[in-house]
């Protein structure tokens, strides 16, 4: 399957955005995540709708949006409306995720579910097959450039021999402290989905940063 890496904006240059997608994009870069907090499940607060929206229009990549935010069953239609691909929510959160899971397909974007590093993986494996996206978060969400905690690989593992056994394929996502050791462990756990923030936006070359962490990646062993 197909390694997928998606951009997380969250610590890019938003004094000039068009040029930060510019040069994803063009580095070969599969989608952007847009991290949205709300000042009550994560302490910052980060982009509001208007923002969403300026930025999705400069950009023709996938979006995804990644709510670390309460009551997202209230908030999902302003950012499809402001052009997100894709919406995840937070299992913490959700009051009732099968039917926030429906609602997203019936408003025509894909439906991504996530966990906290200390939250257990079976809620996710009962909703695994109603859902086109599972993101693990790898640090406690709030910020960028902290550093991956590697126990959240047996959660992947447990998914992934989910999907398995069950023909399931769907989008298995980790993010935080993803760098080139890193990625190349969570492919070997089943991950197919890299989000990847700081340790692009520290370099001084996006492109070959992205090469880099698809070449950490290419031909890693199995060991779900
Ligand atoms: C953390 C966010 C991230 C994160 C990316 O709350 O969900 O997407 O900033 O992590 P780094 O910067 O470590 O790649
Ligand atoms: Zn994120």
């Amino acid at each position: 399957m197909k390694l997928f890496i998606y951009s997380s904006i969250l610590n890019a240059d938003h004094d000039n955005m068009q040029s930060e997608f510019d040069r994803v994009a063009s580095g070969g870069a599969d989608g952007i995540h847009l991290d949205i907090m709300d000042g009550r499940f994560v302490d910052p607060v980060t982009f509001d709708v208007p923002t969403i929206e300026r930025y999705t229009a400069m950009c023709d990549l996938p979006f995804d949006a990644h709510l670390m935010i309460v009551e997202p069953e209230k908030h999902v239609d302003d950012y499809i409306a402001a052009g997100a691909d894709s919406v995840t929510f937070h299992l913490e959160t959700a009051q009732n995720p099968g039917r926030l899971i429906d609602h997203l397909h019936r408003r025509g974007v894909k439906a991504g579910i996530s966990i906290n590093p200390d939250t257990g993986v079976e809620p996710v494996i009962s909703l695994a097959d109603r859902v086109d996206l599972v993101l693990f978060m790898s640090v406690f969400p709030g910020y960028g450039g902290q550093k991956f905690i590697p126990g959240v690989l047996d959660n992947v593992r447990e998914l992934k021999r989910h999907c398995l056994k069950h023909d399931l394929e769907i989008m298995i996502q980790i993010d935080g402290g993803i760098n080139l050791e890193t990625a190349g462990r969570a492919v070997a756990a089943g991950v197919n989905n890299l989000v990847v923030g700081t340790f692009i936006f520290r370099s001084a070359d996006y492109g070959a940063t992205l090469r880099e962490i698809r070449e950490a990646c290419t031909g890693v062993k199995p060991d779900f």
